[in-house]
């Protein structure tokens, strides 16, 4: 195996030289390149920093001394912050413990417009993270799935003909902005027309989009939408649930007690956590245009030398818009549990030790399960695993894929 890996990597060498010296460094100081950046991303520095110094101020934000008075300012300054980065006025960002419970909190029967009833029927997209799919709090047989087509977009005309369908039922959709595994971005704006002309509500879970694309929450059209701080450069275990505007309720809350977060969401809030997730929106916000150019430009090359490799190769829905992060790719007639392995195995010796992290993905079986039609590959693909986002320079990413597929294969 070492062998082959070694002959292998001395024909990447003869290819590209500056990759090997590059390579070569990178291997010597035992970098390993992290890509897995949709699963969680790796805490900002200055990130970091911003936590450290909030996690030391000793008040709870709800009392009125200075103490208490200085954690409020932290938690409504990174409220600004979140809303900013998705054009959303801070006063209607709701914090939480995370994207998860975002979607579990306004994921019910009893969100609605002031004034107006709830939903009668849920609909989720077939490949929502399971957030979604096992979050929301409606009775099983008030909820319908709705079909993707085999690039794992919504299928509106679908959507259209159930809406007429369900005539004066109100619905609640619920459906992602980006796929967390393929990047496929839906047609969120468009859905949003068709729930609310015929008087339903719409959320949208953007965890994976914000920070990476531009997202603006009245563009969008949706009554809510929910974030994570941790697909963004920001702590684990902070997220938020942002309404459209403050005629919105969500009558059964997830978690009761005192009345923080305007009774939303009771607890003593995460002070250092918010303050984390403040800066990541805000650093997200500040480079995402050069940062999509930056990770495009990388993944559209690591997609060529995935095709230059195993030219069958599929890259899922790759005329479909993505995010630029992201992309999942197919190889005829291997095992995603192979590839992983020989990816993983990209970590041992002195040449093996630098390294890829991928993940298996679901996003495409789901598509098949649920999808009409969908057939990627035409039912010739045993594997799908996806790429995503490294933090350095071009040629460990390009160099580490053309290594790793070249063992694969
Ligand atoms: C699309 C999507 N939604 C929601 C979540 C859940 O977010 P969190 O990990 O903050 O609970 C994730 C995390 O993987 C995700 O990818």
């Amino acid at each position: 195996m070492g062998q082959m890996w070694l002959r292998c990597f001395n024909t990447a060498t003869r290819v590209n030289c500056k990759n090997f010296v590059r390579l070569q460094a990178a291997m010597a100081s035992g970098q390993r390149t992290y890509l897995d950046h949709n699963a969680t991303s790796p805490l900002r520095p200055e990130v970091a920093q911003i936590v450290m110094r909030a996690l030391q101020l000793p008040g709870n934000a709800s009392s009125v001394h200075a103490e208490g008075r200085a954690a409020r300012a932290e938690i409504e300054n990174a409220r600004a912050k979140v809303a900013r980065l998705v054009s959303a006025k801070a006063k209607n960002v709701v914090f939480t413990s995370g994207g998860t419970e975002a979607a579990n909190l306004v994921l019910t029967p009893s969100f609605r417009r002031l004034g107006q009833g709830g939903a009668a029927k849920l609909l989720v997209g077939a490949v929502e993270h399971p957030c979604v799919l096992n979050g929301h709090r409606f009775p099983v047989e008030a909820v319908e799935i709705v079909p993707v087509d085999s690039r794992g977009i919504l299928d509106l005309a679908w959507l259209k003909a159930h809406l007429e369908k369900a005539g004066d039922e109100r619905v609640l959709l619920s459906v992602q902005l980006a796929n967390n595994e393929t990047g496929v971005l839906q047609p969120v704006a468009e859905a949003a027309r068709l729930v609310h002309e015929h008087g339903g509500l719409i959320h949208t879970d953007a965890v994976q989009a914000a920070g990476k694309i531009p997202v603006d929450i009245a563009e969008l059209g949706v009554d809510a939408l929910t974030l994570s701080a941790h697909k963004i450069g920001g702590p684990k275990g902070i997220g938020a649930v942002i309404l459209a505007s403050d005629q919105f309720e969500i009558a059964e809350r997830l978690i009761r007690g005192g009345g923080q977060e305007k009774g939303f969401r009771a607890g003593t809030e995460n002070v250092a956590a918010i303050a984390g997730f403040g800066a990541a929106a805000e650093l997200a916000l500040a480079s995402l245009e050069q940062e999509a150019g930056r990770l495009r430009d990388l993944r559209n090359e690591a997609e060529a030398q995935v095709r230059r490799i195993a030219p069958d190769a599929l890259v899922v829905a790759s005329a479909a818009e993505r995010l630029p992060n992201t992309f999942a790719f197919a190889i005829p007639g291997l095992k995603a549990e192979t590839a992983l392995i020989a990816f993983d195995l990209a970590r041992g010796g002195p040449v093996l030790r630098f390294g890829l992290l991928v993940r298996k993905g679901q996003a495409i079986a789901c598509a098949r399960r649920h999808g009409r039609g969908a057939r990627p590959g035409r039912g010739r693909l045993a594997s799908e695993f996806r790429v995503v986002e490294h933090t350095r320079g071009r040629d460990p990413l390009c160099g580490g894929v053309r290594k790793g597929g070249r063992h694969l294969i």
